[in-house]
């Protein structure tokens, strides 16, 4: 028999089950996370407000999502690969779980300018499902560092993975996660040398949801510190490509000593308009090892090699069109069509006398909120506005005070939107 059949002589207590419950304990880490995810609580709330109001016109620049849509020789790339499929010649089935080689090498080639090498880079369906394949990698021992506030993604699956305590209501923080604080005063980059070690501690630059890039010095701080405490830095840099100021890194692997401490995590989302479409990529450097010798890609390529069958090959040849001199076009000119965005929301709000953070390097502007509870404004601006933000307050407790807008939307709606802002703010 393929199945052996569960004894009989268990206490029933203790696998019966009701009409309405199974007799399943539930995860208690689930149990700890404090409430929804961030953007569907948002989009929760914008529908809410829809139901009491069908007739609303709302905007949204809350979740950053890609509204333009894929280029022509991305789109190319995309339909080839489809085509590919429909030929006896050209047909793939399975395909390397760490992602194509030709894909593997012009990503190593052209994004890191042969940094790292083919072999180092684990092709996947985003950033996100990366961040926990590496949380299930770490497992529950490890303690991590976050920047606060800072993309939720790091925290909750922390939280998941069984690394923390329960949230505690007066700080809102989680036991057992660092939380570095991150303000207008520290320049949005958190002071590692007096924050406690961690074992993980996530930077994400430029970052989501403050906008701002890190320096080249900052960053080679984050390095040494790293690498004299013996963490492992995970660098999220999904909105890299966004980067406009000269000598602000693009990657952790333009710092000396990267490699032997870092992980980069990243993502064609917010590059070529492929939130839906889905593909990303991991770096793991074959020179960084646990502390027990063994290579971090070694555990890395098991958990790729047994949870994941590989990214879809027809969004891979999409990769590689990404990649194209043609395709690399493409990516900078959606990206100017969004920073261009972000340069009118910044200035609406500057000249309505906030201070304004983010925007140049970054899709996200952060604006302080002079005192103000960022829930409130939130609803406040879905009220009287009809425009979707995300309260600062939702990246962590060290983003309340503050407002995230998105770049990402139509440039008419944009323009409409900080219309509607000015009458409600003036
Ligand atoms: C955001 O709005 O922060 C992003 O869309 C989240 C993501 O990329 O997962």
């Amino acid at each position: 028999a393929f199945f052996t059949p569960v004894p009989s002589t268990l206490p029933t207590s203790l696998y019966s089950a009701t009409e309405t419950t199974s007799g399943v304990q539930r995860n208690g880490n689930f149990a700890k996370l404090a409430g929804g995810y961030l953007f569907p609580e948002i989009a929760r709330r914008r529908n809410a407000f829809l139901e009491k109001n069908p007739d609303a016109n709302i905007i949204s620049l809350g979740i950053g999502d890609t509204t333009q849509p894929i280029p022509p020789n991305i789109l190319k790339g995309l339909l080839d690969g489809v085509g590919k499929l429909g030929a006896k010649e050209t047909y793939s089935g399975y395909g390397a779980e760490q992602g194509m080689a030709p894909l593997r090498e012009q990503i190593s080639k052209v994004l890191y300018d042969g940094l790292i090498s083919p072999d180092e880079v684990f092709v996947s369906d985003g950033a996100k499902c990366d961040i926990q394949r590496l949380q299930n990698m770490f497992g529950s021992q490890v303690r991590s560092a976050v920047q606060d506030p800072s993309y939720p993604v790091y925290v909750d699956t922390s939280v998941m993975m069984g690394q923390t305590g329960e949230l505690n209501e007066a700080t809102k923080q989680y036991d057992n996660i660092s939380y570095m604080e991150c303000n207008a005063e520290n320049g949005f980059f958190p002071d590692l040398e007096n924050s406690v070690r961690a074992d993980v501690v996530y930077l994400c630059s430029p970052n989501n949801p403050t906008g701002v890039a890190a320096t080249k010095e900052q960053l080679e701080n984050a390095v040494r510190i790293c690498k004299e405490r013996g963490s492992i830095l995970v660098f999220d840099a999904a909105y890299a490509p966004f980067i406009r100021t000269p000598g602000v890194p693009k990657s952790i692997f333009e710092i000396e000593g990267a490699k032997d401490c870092a992980i980069e995590v990243n993502s064609f989302s917010k590059y070529a308009g492929f939130t839906g479409v889905r593909l990303g990529w991991t770096v793991v450097p074959s020179s960084l090892k646990f502390k027990d010798g063994t290579p971090v890609k070694q555990d890395f390529n098991r958990v790729m090699t047994t949870s994941f069958n590989g990214a879809s090959n027809i969004v891979q040849a999409g990769g590689m069109a990404c990649l194209s001199p043609e395709g690399m076009k493409e990516i900078t000119e959606l990206i100017d069509y969004y920073l261009e965005n972000a340069k009118i929301l910044s200035d609406t709000f500057t000249k309505m006398g906030y201070d304004v953070y983010g925007g140049t390097d970054a899709p996200y502007i952060f604006v302080g909120l002079k005192g103000a509870s960022s829930w409130d404004t939130f609803s406040d601006i879905l009220e009287k506005a009809e425009v979707v933000t995300i309260p600062g307050a939702g990246f962590g407790p060290g983003g309340e005070g503050y407002l995230r807008l998105s770049a990402f939307a139509p440039r008419e709606s944009v323009v409409e939107a900080c219309e509607r802002l000015k009458k409600v703010f003036s």
